[in-house]
């Protein structure tokens, strides 16, 4: 597409730091965008709805009409044509447009270029068009694409830390009142260094949307006597241990993993407000344990890294990060260890699995934004 654009959009990926498959339970999270995104440029091209968008990445585009927005068979289609058709659902004025789009997000690594692709659109479509919908109005709208038209039932992490996230900090963010608290990240000598396992297991879509389905039985269940409980949200350790067997051992495994993940996301949290490194490292370990018994989203390739991770005393936490299945691990690390534990990580991972592991550093970065 040549010519001149009327704007440019960043849009950046996320990483998490502890509180994984809490957010469609109500919980709390701990994310932050980091210094990966997608660059959309924008152009207004004068017709009432006949759209352009084209990927760079992978050399292909397509076109549609603003009144003609039904799911595609492609995949990565659904992601433009559900976040134009949530915009119609909202607001009025949105008129035909240009969009090219370059990423350096590794996708299907857990790092959510899936949110940041929607939330660039949605943030870089409202600017465009002067749609006055509000940020929060951009994170939800680009949720209910995902859910409506990708089928992924995710939570509000990914869209809210892509489009809230402001430099050096943390977002604490309660998914039940989406009350939100930055909290600066400062670790030093520490880093954080996500080691990519560039495996993607394709049962993770439909397993994610079965995690969710087993947490909301578990809290059907658990309603029968607790009736307040509206979530896992609401449920205490004393209150789930006596469901051991109404529930499901699976089930049951399922919430125990959740409760335990709420309490452990504000401890860290505490941790790092104290600035005790190696408590916030213990949790983030426990979070991987937890997602590989009882959660049952890790596999062997995120198994070994986080394994050889715990050999390393400079490295404090490691863990599988995102929806899982595979992707990347998130470790904290010493500064000083970052080169030798690569060096020897991706030798015994290439020598295991036959693969190549990549590694980058990540940094709290502010959410979705203008390029000046
Ligand atoms: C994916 C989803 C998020 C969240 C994580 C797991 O990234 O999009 O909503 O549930 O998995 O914590």
């Amino acid at each position: 597409m040549e010519g001149t654009f009327d704007i440019v959009v960043n849009s950046p990926g996320r990483i998490n730091i502890i509180g994984e498959h809490t957010d469609y339970n109500n919980g709390f999270v701990l994310p932050t965008a980091i210094d990966k995104k997608i660059r959309f440029k924008f152009r207004k091209n004068g017709s009432p709805s006949h759209c352009e968008v084209q990927s760079l990445d992978f050399d292909k585009g397509f076109t549609f009409d603003l009144k003609k927005t039904a799911k595609s068979a492609i995949q990565w289609e659904n992601y433009i044509l559900g976040v134009v058709y949530e915009i119609q659902q909202l607001a009025t004025g949105l008129q035909g447009f240009d969009c090219v789009l370059e990423s350096d997000i590794p996708i299907g690594s857990g790092v959510s270029s899936s949110a940041a692709l929607e939330c660039g659109l949605a943030f870089g479509l409202n600017e465009l068009f002067t749609l006055k919908l509000t940020k929060l109005q951009l994170v939800e709208l680009s949720q209910r694409a995902e859910h409506n038209y990708v089928g992924t039932k995710c939570g509000i992490m990914d869209q809210y830390a892509s489009v809230m996230s402001k430099e050096g900090h943390v977002i604490l963010l309660d998914c039940q009142s989406l009350e939100a608290t930055y909290v600066p990240m400062e670790i030093a000598p520490y880093k954080l260094v996500l080691l990519n396992t560039n495996v993607s297991h394709n049962l993770a879509s439909g397993a994610y949307n079965i995690r969710r389905q087993q947490c909301e039985e578990g809290v059907a269940v658990i309603q029968h006597k607790y009736t307040e409980v509206q979530s896992l949200r609401d449920v205490s350790m004393e209150m789930l241990s006596e469901f051991k067997v109404a529930l499901s051992a699976v089930v049951y495994d399922r919430c125990l993993y959740v409760v335990q993940e709420n309490e452990r996301t504000l401890n860290a949290v505490e941790a790092l407000k104290n600035n005790d490194l190696k408590a916030l490292g213990a949790f983030m370990y426990q979070t991987h344990t937890g997602l590989q018994q009882l959660y049952e989203v890790s596999c062997k390739e995120l198994d070994f890294l986080v394994d050889f991770s715990r050999k390393y005393d400079e490295v404090l936490g490691a863990r599988v990060m995102g929806g899982g299945f595979g992707g990347c691990t998130i470790n904290l690390i010493h500064k000083d260890a970052i080169d030798g534990f690569i060096k020897e990580v991706s030798e015994g991972y290439l020598k295991a699995f036959g693969i190549k592991l990549t590694s980058f550093e990540a940094m709290p970065c502010g959410g979705t934004r203008i390029e000046n």
